[in-house]
């Protein structure tokens, strides 16, 4: 495989992003049509669904909201689709925000006052959110209550007002991130899982369907080899391959086009692209397979190390291809196989250190 520099356009970026899991504008159009509306719609993830469904289905029995529920996982896997599928299957109003979005504690407590009973308030990103906002939110969750305190120094009192009970869904791509009263006040968390092939190649089988895709089996399978696990890069790759099809083939996406189309936006056959290629060879070029640290590697390849902690490195530890030890990350003998690099057992500096810092 490779990835001539020469290739790198201005258009390099965005045919870079194509394997993201993050959202991107040109999903949005998209995102409305192809998400599920309901549990049984939502493809894979079947403990998380196992255990929505007894949850919802008691919640119901009793006639009582749903506990609060904290949904965790890489970008693109069906956290946001999952919490509007919950609120669908429960009958109730959803209201969405997201962490970085609520700036003053007065925020939050103009949106919770506002909740009808039962009603279940999304707060994406919610790692994200700061820590005076949090405080508000710990009584709300608690004990459906909002602690107000009125006026300011010496003459300050609080007041309590009680407000209707709701449900608390977060989303958040680093479970790490989450202050501990916060986690605690959760009375689920499910982690979502990379799809298997099986999953992915099934849910753009209905992507297809919904979008008058003509595609051979073949060729979605092609698709569903590249697409990290990841539902929204499966959909968007569909997406591309469609358009190639249509432009360049007669129309359907067949093996072959599906092929030359995956060829074109430069992902290999397991859905690594430049950027995951460039954090391999960095490792291993620059760093003699590691270990080094995650802002080394992200400065060394001009990339952010956000973005390469929560789109990147997620799928290459999934893949066995990277290693996270306490002294930095590390490439394995199957990264070192997959770019078709003799792989060096021996690296004294780097298992001394190892051991060293144990
Ligand atoms: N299980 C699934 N079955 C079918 N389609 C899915 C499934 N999960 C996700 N999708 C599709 O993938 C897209 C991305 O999902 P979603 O926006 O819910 O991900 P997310 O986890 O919230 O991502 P982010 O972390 O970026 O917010 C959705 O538009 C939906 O079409
Ligand atoms: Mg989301």
């Amino acid at each position: 495989m490779c990835y001539n520099k020469a290739n790198q356009t201005a258009g390099g970026t965005v045919i870079g992003r194509v394997i993201s899991g993050k959202a991107s504008a040109e999903d949005s159009p998209l995102d409305i049509n192809l998400r599920p509306r309901y549990l049984d719609e939502f493809v894979g993830q079947s403990r998380v669904k196992d255990n929505l469904k007894i949850a919802i289905a008691a919640a119901k029995g009793r006639g009582e909201p749903l506990d609060h529920i904290l949904l965790y996982g890489p970008p693109g896997l069906g956290k946001t689709t999952l919490a509007s599928i919950i609120a669908g299957e429960m009958g109730v109003n959803i209201r969405t925000t997201s962490g970085p979005a609520i700036e003053r504690s007065g925020d939050l407590a103009a949106i919770l006052t506002n909740m009808q009973g039962a009603d279940i308030l999304f707060i994406d990103e919610v790692h994200r959110l700061n820590r005076t906002v949090e405080e508000i939110l710990y009584p709300a969750m608690e004990d459906f209550a909002l602690d107000l305190i009125i006026g300011k120094g010496p003459g300050a009192r609080s007041l309590r007002l009680n407000m209707p009970p709701f449900t608390l869904i977060g989303a958040t791509t680093r479970f790490a991130m989450l202050s501990a009263p916060l986690r605690d006040r959760f009375g689920a968390v499910y982690r979502l899982d990379f799809y298997d092939e099986t999953s992915i190649g099934a849910i753009l089988e209905r992507s297809a369907r919904i979008l008058g895709v003509k595609a051979e089996p073949e060729g979605l399978a092609e698709i569903a080899r590249r697409a990290r696990g990841t539902p929204r890069v499966a959909n968007r790759l569909l997406k591309r391959v469609r358009d190639y099809a249509q432009v360049i083939a007669d129309g359907i996406a067949t093996r072959e086009v599906a092929l030359e189309a995956l060829a074109k936006l430069e992902v290999d056959p397991i859905g690594l692209d430049e950027v995951d290629h460039k954090v391999l060879h960095t490792i291993i070029d620059k760093f003699n397979g590691g270990p080094v640290g995650l802002e080394t590697i992200a400065a060394a390849i001009s990339e952010e190390a956000d973005t390469i902690m929560d789109v990147y490195e997620p799928f290459l530890l999934q893949l066995g291809f990277l290693d996270r030890t306490p002294r930095g990350r590390v490439a394995t003998h199957l990264a070192y196989q997959h770019l078709g690099l003799p792989y060096k057992n021996e690296k004294p500096q780097q298992q001394a250190g190892l051991w060293n810092s144990a």
